[in-house]
């Protein structure tokens, strides 16, 4: 967001003019009753001010992630290179959507061949699902996720756990075990980190604990308020409409999993082992990132799907204006505004 350095005579008459037409059409509505407005405490952030978020061996420069989004389609290729520039550029994480498709077969590699765009400074990584994950290790064959970790130049693993999406789905892959019991012979095997998240459906506080007990370098919320597998899996088909419309309704919401985790990290005290987490799930924008990371005992950063989705389908221009305005808009909030 610029500033004009100055303003001309003009400039400032229409602007006083405009203030006059639009007053009436100001009046406040509702107020956000997260926050305590704070004018008396600060300055403005400087305009190249940073906010830095470390995670594993990286630093990020704002605790800005952008989730997981899917490759292997003809249109996936330009919109996960137009994500990463934007990475890249503004210093965000990103998380690779199911790297499932370049497991076996290199054909799409270049979907997801992302590191060269975004650089060496932020964290970049592969994800593969639960379901691929319990398959693999029962083959023996942990080693490929080395590979794919490895050819893709990525900083670790995201193990995506979406139960509830893969039971609605036809073409749905069943697990067998508990994935608990599939992330520990993971972390076993596998000497690179690990993130897990969920798709839009969120954890309920049992499974927050004991993910909270693993030695994972985050857990990535993936709450319920936003992109809902669950609801797409129905929209794609009749009969489920019919009778499981329910269905969408199941899971989490970012706030109420930021109570979840904070008594979990309180009741867990030293047996807790994952230190970071990435809130995201229905994270509108900037005001929503700040309100549930400073509310968060732990460390952590906001992470957004479908919003960095509708910019990049436009152009890389618009992602970047978006990116800009949600920097511009943490740094006042850091500023300005105390959580209640
Ligand atoms: C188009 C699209 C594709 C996605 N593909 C994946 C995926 O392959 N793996 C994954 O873990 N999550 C995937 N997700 C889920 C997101 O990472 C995120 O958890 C979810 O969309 C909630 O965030 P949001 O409300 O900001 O969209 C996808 C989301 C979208 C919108």
């Amino acid at each position: 967001m610029e500033k004009i350095e100055h303003e001309s005579l003009e400039a400032a008459d229409s602007r006083k003019q405009s203030h006059l037409d639009l007053a009436f059409k100001s009046q406040s509505a509702e107020l956000d009753k997260r926050f305590y407005y704070e004018p008396m405490l600060s300055g403005h952030p400087a305009v190249e001010e940073e906010m830095s978020f470390k995670l594993g061996d990286k630093v990020m420069k704002y605790p800005i992630w952008i989730s997981s989004m899917t490759g292997g389609t003809s249109k996936a290729g330009p919109i996960n290179k137009m994500l990463a520039k934007t990475a890249g550029k503004y210093g965000f994480g990103m998380g690779l959507g199911s790297c499932r498709i370049i497991l076996e077969d290199n054909t799409y590699f270049e979907d997801f061949n992302l590191r060269p765009i975004l650089g060496d400074e932020v964290p970049l990584f592969a994800n593969v699902g639960i379901a691929q994950i319990e398959r693999i290790l029962q083959e023996n064959q942990g080693n490929k996720l080395t590979q794919l970790v490895e050819k893709l130049s990525a900083d670790g693993l995201i193990v995506h756990v979406n139960p509830l999406q893969e039971w609605l789905q036809p073409e749905g892959d069943l697990i067998q075990q508990s994935p608990l019991v599939t992330i520990e012979q993971l972390l076993n095997e596998f000497d690179k980190p690990i993130i897990v998240k969920e798709v839009g459906q969120g954890f309920g506080p049992h499974s927050m604990g004991e993910l909270l007990k693993l030695p994972l370098l985050a857990i990535d919320f993936a709450a319920n308020g936003g992109t809902n597998f669950s609801k797409l899996e129905l929209i794609r088909n009749k009969k489920l409409q019919d009778f499981y419309s329910d269905v969408v309704a199941l899971g989490h919401t970012a706030e109420e999993m930021v109570t979840f985790l904070n008594e979990s990290v309180e009741k867990l005290g030293n047996v807790r082992k994952c230190n970071n987490v990435i809130i995201s799930g229905g994270v509108k924008n900037f005001l929503d990132g700040y309100y549930y990371i400073t509310k968060c005992e732990l460390d952590a950063a906001y992470g957004q799907a479908a919003p960095f989705l509708k910019y990049a389908n436009e152009s890389q221009e618009a992602l970047d204006e978006f990116a800009e305005f949600q920097i511009q808009g943490l740094l006042m909030a850091q500023r300005l505004l105390r959580v209640k």
